[in-house]
């Protein structure tokens, strides 16, 4: 009893610096942050990222017409940092918090999205309050629990913090944990709302490298920019600095002089059939428009080339007016009166802002959401890459990748003292709605049409065949 005394009072040492409580994330435009690696945050990070989410919230309401942060947000800030203390827990996708609420929107809302809206953040206020949390209490009514409790508590605790998995009460939807339990899933008709999540690997078998996939990623490329580290190349501060490696590399993969994808039109194909609630892509390179995929059905998480703006005076440009500067090897100037600002292009760099649309409709579609397919992407950049966790709790999620993504180690969110660190519980024995279908996205996109007896009309969209 005593070694479980003193167990049991471990536990709630770490308890107290990270709550376990399955919540729904919430989730925040936030300041910079390491853009690759999730697993290098700290909770050091994870703090002073939220407070300066608090800063940017604030700058955000000012009006900056331009795309805004592909930087990770917690799902709730993790570490000692106390439930509804902090900005990043007050509002983004969910947007209940006043400060974040002015970030994505408030007031500047479209009225149809409010509309759709108004009752969710209602219940988002109500569960503000539910979150308020008294650890001194918690510790002193601890010391009454009984060793089932502690057991049940200890369990709780192991599964949030080694990521073991659904929780067992939540029912499952699929009736084989496997490629052949979507198909069957999808074929049965319960399935009206499928939201795609895709990445750079969606489009790597047109030509266009992907970021991270060593030797050939392009942050693997990049040796000629001398850049300080990669991702600079698309970071905001770097960029004002010296813009020239970003135009260079604009001008090599510059929209519009590649395909689209198998993958690309089979993202068309569940549109066709009805099932597209939404597709939401990471790239900029135009090519869900070119595989005609429409525009309202299109969420582009890292902005676009259609428009660019100035950094000084936000002077807007047209696609034409920035083709035709970087195609002349310029560093593209401000036209507008005494200004000189940089122009740039509207797809979003790290610690600038996602597009207000992003925030937006995620708040609408994730809920209603009943098959998550992610396409090609590392889900290593935030806040995308936490969507996964904004569909309901039994939502089965399909990854269609090379490798498996998105699920952060068990021991590293253990020593990193992260409750609940979320993403795809692929390797849980737990696991009761994650699939993997590995391989290349556009083959393994030809088998799920062909496992769904779509292959005809499957065929029927690809180039080859028109
Ligand atoms: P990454 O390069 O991080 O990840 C691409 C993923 O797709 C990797 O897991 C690859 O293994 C996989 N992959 C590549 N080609 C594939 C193929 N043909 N079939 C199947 N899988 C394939 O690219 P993203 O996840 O898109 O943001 O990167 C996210 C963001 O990081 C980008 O939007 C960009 C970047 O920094 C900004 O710059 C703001
Ligand atoms: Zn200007």
């Amino acid at each position: 009893m005593c070694r479980i005394s003193s167990l049991y009072f471990r536990v709630l040492e770490l308890l107290y610096k990270a709550p376990i409580f399955v919540k729904p994330r919430r989730v925040c435009p936030t300041p910079p942050l390491p853009p690759s690696d999730i697993k290098k945050y700290t909770v050091k990070t994870q703090e002073k990222m939220a407070d300066t989410v608090s800063e940017q919230a604030t700058a955000a309401t000012a009006s900056a017409p331009a795309p805004a942060p592909a930087t990770p947000a917690p799902e709730k800030a993790p570490g000692n940092v106390k439930e509804g203390s902090s900005a990043a827990e007050q509002g983004g996708v969910e947007g209940s918090g006043k400060e974040c609420e002015g970030a994505i929107g408030g007031a500047r809302r479209d009225p149809d999205i409010k509309k759709e809206l108004g009752e969710s953040d209602e219940e988002d206020e109500g569960e503000e309050d539910d979150e308020d949390y008294d650890y001194d209490e918690e510790e002193e009514d601890d010391d009454d629990e009984d060793q089932e409790g502690f057991m049940s508590m200890l369990q709780n605790f192991l599964m949030s913090r080694l990521h073991i998995g659904s929780h067992p009460d939540v029912p499952q939807v699929l009736e084989s944990v496997s490629v052949e339990g979507m198909v069957q899933y999808l074929k049965s008709g319960q399935v009206k709302n499928v939201i795609t999540m895709a990445g750079a690997g969606i489009s790597t078998s047109a030509g266009i490298p992907d970021f991270r996939t060593p030797g050939t990623g392009l942050y693997s490329n990049l040796e000629k920019y001398n850049l300080p580290y990669p991702e600079a190349i698309f970071d905001i501060e770097y960029f004002k600095t010296n813009p020239k490696p970003f135009f260079v590399l604009a001008r090599e993969l510059y929209p519009g002089t590649f395909n689209p994808t198998p993958s690309h039109f089979f993202i068309k194909l569940l549109h066709d059939k009805g099932l597209l609630l939404r597709h939401y892509t990471q790239n900029i390179d135009t090519l869900e428009h070119v595989a005609g995929i429409p525009g309202d059905k299109l969420v582009e998480a890292h902005g676009t080339f259609r428009t660019s703006h100035c950094l000084s005076c936000h002077k807007e440009y047209t696609q034409e007016w920035m083709k035709e500067e970087i195609f002349q090897d310029k560093i593209p100037k401000c036209t507008g009166e005494e200004c000189d600002g940089l122009v740039k292009p509207d797809i979003v760099f790290f610690r600038e802002s996602l597009p207000l649309r992003f925030f937006q409709m995620t708040q609408v579609d994730f809920p209603k959401c009943d098959l998550l397919i992610i396409l090609g992407t590392s889900l290593t950049v935030q806040p995308f890459a936490m969507l996964v966790d904004n569909v309901p709790a039994t939502c089965p999620r399909l990854l269609v990748n090379r490798e498996k993504a998105g699920s952060i180690d068990p021991m590293v969110a253990l020593l990193q003292g992260m409750a609940n660190p979320g993403g795809l519980a692929l390797d849980s024995p737990h696991n009761k709605r994650d699939v993997v279908l590995l391989g290349e996205c556009d083959e393994g996109c030809a088998k799920l049409a062909d496992m769904l007896g779509w292959k005809e009309d499957f065929e029927k969209l690809l180039p080859a065949s028109k």
